[in-house]
C-alpha cells in the first residue's frame, strides 16, 4: 500500500463549529485589533493557527479523567497520579506542578539566578529569557549560527555552539562572574521549531559536568525534539520515542516544561529534578506564587488529564502523524515556491517574511503585516515571530522575521490545512499589495502580545 498519507491515529468523537466571517468583516476586525492577531476575537477566526500552545484535543481517556478530580487542597490524588507519569516517563524523582510553563521558568530563575549572573541559551524563548533577567541575569546566546540562518538546511538548528558556551565559561570565570546554569530548549521555538541532536546534548553535558555547571532543559517540545532524533540521527532509528525521552532528561539536571504542548492539555505545567535541595528550594518558592506543592495552581480535575496526556503524547504513531502533519503542510508549500524556514519544524511552519514581503523593509514590521494579510485573506490566524517578539529594549536586532503556522494537535484535518496552504499561495501571488505596518504603541516586556499598528 502507498504509504504517501498517513491517516491519524484517532477518529473524532466530538466537534466545534468555526465559521468564516465575510471578508469585508475580516478587514474590520484587524484594524480593530490593532494589526496583532493576538487581539483578535477566536469567533472571527476560521482555522486558528496562532499557537499549539493549550489548543490540543485531548482524548477521551483525559476527559474520562477530568471527572475524577480529586478537588483536595493538599495531596490530591491526581499529583500522586502526575508524578507517577513524570517519575515513569521523564525519568526525574521529583516534581513541582505549575500553573503553566512561565510559572516554572519564574521559579527556576528566581531559584537559581543572582543579580549579575549570566545563563548561556540556544536562542531564547520568550517567556524563559523575561525570567531570566527579572531575576537579575544576563541572557546569553550560545546556539549554532545556522539557527538564525532561515535558508541553512542543517538538520540540528538547535544545537548549542560548543565553542561558544566553552569561550563564555573561560570568559566568565576570568572575570568572576557566576554561570547558574546553562538552559538548553528542545526544538528551539524561535528558531522555527529545531531539535537539537543527542550528540550535541551529550557535548553540552560534558562541559557542565567538567565545569559542575548544571544543565536545565526547557522540555516543553521534548517529545517533538526526540521524534527528529529518531528519523535524523545515526543510531537512533529503532528506538522508540520514550526511550530517546529518557535518554534525553538522564543528561539534565531537570526540566522545565509547558504542559500545554507535548502534553496534549489546555492548562499545566511543571518543573522536575534530580536534586533534592534545590527541589527543598523550588517547593518553598511554589506556594509564594502558584499554589500549594501538590496543585500548583491547578485544580485536581488538571493534574489528572496532565498526567494522562503524559503517557499518550510519548506514543509512537502519534507523534509521526503529528510531526508528518506539519511536514505536509509546509512541504505543499515549499513545493509551490513560498520562502518558509527550512528544515520544516516540529510544531510549526515558519514562512520567511524578509522574502515573502521582501519590499517591507524590516522597521515596517515585515512578518506582523504578513500575519495580518494572511488573516484577512483566509481568515487564518497565524503569529509574528520577528522584530516584534524577538526585540529587547533598545538592543540592534537583526535575526529572523517569520510569521507561524502552528499546528494544534489533534485538531485540525488535512482539508483544514489544504485550505490554509491554498490562502497563503492566493496571497503569495500578489504580495506586492501587502503594506508595512506603523508601532503605534507597545508594552515594555513581551510587547509582541498586546502592541498595536497602523498601515503605512
Ligand atoms: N517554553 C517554550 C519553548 C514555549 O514555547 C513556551 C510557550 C513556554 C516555554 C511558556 O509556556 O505559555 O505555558 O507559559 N509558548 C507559547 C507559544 C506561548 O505560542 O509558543 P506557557
Amino acid at each position: 500500500m502507498d504509504k504517501k498519507i498517513i491517516p491519524p491515529p484517532f477518529k473524532i468523537k466530538m466537534v466545534e463549529a468555526i465559521r468564516l466571517i465575510p471578508r469585508k468583516e475580516r478587514e474590520d476586525a484587524i484594524r480593530k485589533a490593532g494589526f496583532n492577531t493576538f487581539e483578535l476575537k477566536s469567533e472571527d477566526v476560521f482555522i486558528d493557527l496562532l499557537t499549539d500552545s493549550g489548543t490540543s484535543a485531548m482524548s477521551d481517556n483525559q476527559w474520562a479523567g477530568m471527572m475524577l478530580g480529586d478537588e483536595a487542597y493538599a495531596g490530591s490524588k491526581n499529583f500522586t497520579n502526575l508524578k507517577n507519569a513524570v517519575n515513569e516517563v521523564y525519568e526525574f524523582p521529583y516534581v513541582i506542578p505549575t500553573h503553566q510553563g512561565r510559572g516554572a521558568e519564574h521559579i527556576m530563575s528566581q531559584a537559581l539566578i543572582k543579580k549579575g549572573d549570566i545563563v548561556p541559551n540556544n536562542l531564547y524563548f520568550t517567556t524563559r529569557r523575561v525570567h531570566q533577567e527579572l531575576a537579575g541575569g544576563k541572557w546569553c546566546d550560545v546556539s549554532v549560527k545556522e539557527a538564525t540562518e532561515a535558508q541553512s538546511t542543517f538538520l540540528f538548528k538547535g544545537n548549542i555552539d560548543i565553542r561558544k558556551l566553552h569561550a563564555l565559561i573561560l570568559k566568565a570565570r576570568k572575570e568572576g562572574v557566576t554561570i547558574p546554569y546553562i538552559s538548553m530548549e528542545a526544538c528551539v521555538n524561535m528558531a522555527g521549531g529545531q531539535p537539537f541532536s543527542m550528540g550535541n546534548l551529550w557535548d553540552v553535558r560534558n562541559i557542565s559536568l567538567k565545569y559542575r555547571i548544571p544543565l536545565y532543559l526547557d522540555a516543553t517540545r521534548l517529545v517533538e525534539n526526540a521524534y527528529f532524533i529518531q528519523q535524523r540521527e545515526k543510531g537512533y532509528w529503532g528506538c522508540s520515542i520514550k526511550e530517546i525521552v529518557s535518554q534525553i532528561c538522564s543528561l539534565c539536571d531537570g526540566i522545565t516544561v509547558s504542559a500545554k504542548k507535548d502534553a496534549l492539555v489546555n492548562i499545566g505545567g511543571f518543573i522536575a529534578l534530580r536534586d533534592e535541595n534545590v527541589f527543598q528550594k523550588m517547593r518553598e518558592l511554589v506556594v509564594v506564587w502558584e499554589g500549594l506543592h501538590t496543585y500548583g495552581g491547578l485544580a485536581g480535575r488538571d493534574l489528572e488529564a496532565m498526567a494522562r496526556g503524559i503517557y499518550e503524547m510519548v506514543d509512537d504513531d502519534y507523534i509521526a502523524h503529528r510531526v508528518k502533519q506539519v511536514e505536509a503542510l509546509g512541504g505543499r508549500l515549499e513545493k509551490s515556491g513560498i520562502p518558509i524556514v527550512t528544515p520544516i519544524g516540529g510544531h510549526a511552519v515558519f514562512l520567511d517574511a524578509k522574502r515573502f514581503v521582501s519590499h517591507v523593509p524590516q522597521k515596517a514590521f515585515p512578518a506582523q503585516a504578513l500575519a495580518a494579510a494572511i488573516y484577512v485573506e483566509s481568515g487564518v490566524r497565524t503569529m509574528e515571530r520577528g522584530i516584534v517578539s524577538g526585540q529587547h529594549g533598545n538592543e540592534p536586532y537583526d535575526g529572523l522575521e517569520l510569521v507561524r503556522l502552528t499546528i494544534p494537535r489533534r485538531v485540525y484535518t488535512r482539508e483544514h490545512l489544504d485550505y490554509v496552504a491554498d490562502g497563503i499561495i492566493a496571497l503569495y501571488k500578489k504580495r506586492g499589495t501587502i503594506r508595512g505596518l506603523k508601532m503605534i504603541y507597545a508594552p515594555k516586556t513581551l510587547r509582541f502580545f498586546q502592541a498595536r499598528f497602523e498601515e503605512l
